[in-house]
């Protein structure tokens, strides 16, 4: 049967982190042939990364292990594969040039999403700590055009879970939550299960090809002052707001020593100037939810109920 008849075999770099993962369950339950390139495990391997590689073992996804400086290596499982994600964390976005490159030399690549997912970088100026940040995904957006390497640039907004532990810390007991500048601007909140499944489903479809895609399902589309209505009505607590005015956030990202700059100036874009909803999306844009109609999704509203039944892992306390 010719290549083109089966499901395409999807390689992702990063596929053990905190959203990579998401794309490479996805990508099994999807029916996808379905590898990771991993850094090789060792006794530094936290726990989490082990159990994941198991549990990824027993689905049937292929682990190679790599270190992203071994350029044949990575030749090799490019051209073993059809579609290219990369999720790899934040200060390994400039590698991704590696891949880059080790894509030109392969040579059969049809489609290559790289590590954005977050704000629309080619629409937004932030603050110069998130600035720098955002530079560093135009360079690689830049370089795969470039290259003429076909792409998928994914806009997938906040990570549901991450933002709504980072906002309301639904672990702690006490009764006052922050609010970033007046909590009226509205973001983008979705579930990283979601974001998960379509950019599996956008890296295969031939209308995303060498587009960017936005994750904005309405449903997900809230201010702070709603999500932390939302959360008093659920828990039946009243919480005092405490606001942290602009003009601080400014502040702190002049002040404070990199990388702890990055965060306020991030908070800054999306909670304060409303970023991910400072740009329409018209007709011909592409947005995932109008683009997956059928798919069920899980709302905001869900969300917070999962952390009522069900509470994941503190996301990551270091953010703010
Ligand atoms: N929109 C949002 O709300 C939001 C929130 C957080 C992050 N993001 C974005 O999402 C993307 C992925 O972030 P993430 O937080 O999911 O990543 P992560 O969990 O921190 O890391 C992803 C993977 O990168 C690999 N990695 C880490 N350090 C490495 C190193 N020194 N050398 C080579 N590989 C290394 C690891 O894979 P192995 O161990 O398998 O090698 C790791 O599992 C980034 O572009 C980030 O900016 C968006």
């Amino acid at each position: 049967m010719a290549r083109e008849a089966e499901a395409s075999r999807i390689l992702i770099f990063g596929g053990t982190g905190y959203i990579g993962k998401h794309m490479v369950r996805a990508s099994v339950s999807l029916g996808h042939p379905t590898c990771i390139y991993a850094r090789p495990a060792g006794p530094a391997t936290r726990p989490s990364n082990l159990n994941l590689r198991r549990e990824f073992h027993s689905i049937g996804v292929h682990i190679i292990e790599g270190e992203l400086e071994e350029h044949e290596k990575i030749v090799a499982a490019l051209k073993k594969v059809d579609i290219v994600i990369s999720a790899l964390a934040y200060p390994q976005v400039l590698d991704q040039l590696k891949i880059i490159d080790a894509i030109i030399a392969a040579g059969n690549i049809k489609r290559f999403v790289p590590s954005d997912f977050g704000c629309e970088e080619d629409k937004i100026k932030a603050l110069p700590p998130f600035e720098e940040f955002l530079e560093k995904k135009r360079k690689i957006r830049r370089a795969i055009e470039a290259a003429g390497i076909p792409f998928t640039f994914v806009t997938a907004n906040c990570f549901a879970t991450y933002f709504v532990d980072v906002l309301l810390h639904p672990h702690d007991p006490s009764d006052e939550i922050v609010v970033y500048g007046n909590g009226e601007a509205k973001a983008v909140l979705n579930y990283e299960e979601d974001i998960g499944k379509y950019t599996i489903k956008v890296a295969n479809d031939p209308r995303a090809c060498n587009r960017v895609v936005t994750y904005r399902p309405e449903p997900n589309i809230i201010s702070q002052h709603q999500l932390i209505s939302l959360w008093e009505e659920k828990t039946g607590r009243s919480f005092k707001r405490v606001y942290v005015p602009e003009e601080d956030l400014v502040k702190l990202s002049q002040t404070l020593p990199p990388p702890e700059n990055i965060p306020v100036s991030i908070l800054h874009s999306i909670f304060v100037k409303g970023d991910m909803m400072s740009y329409e999306i018209i007709e011909d844009d592409l947005e995932a939810s109008r683009m997956y109609a059928e798919m069920q999704l899980t709302t905001v509203d869900q969300v917070l109920d999962i952390f009522l039944t069900d509470p994941p892992e503190p996301a990551r306390a270091a953010f703010v």
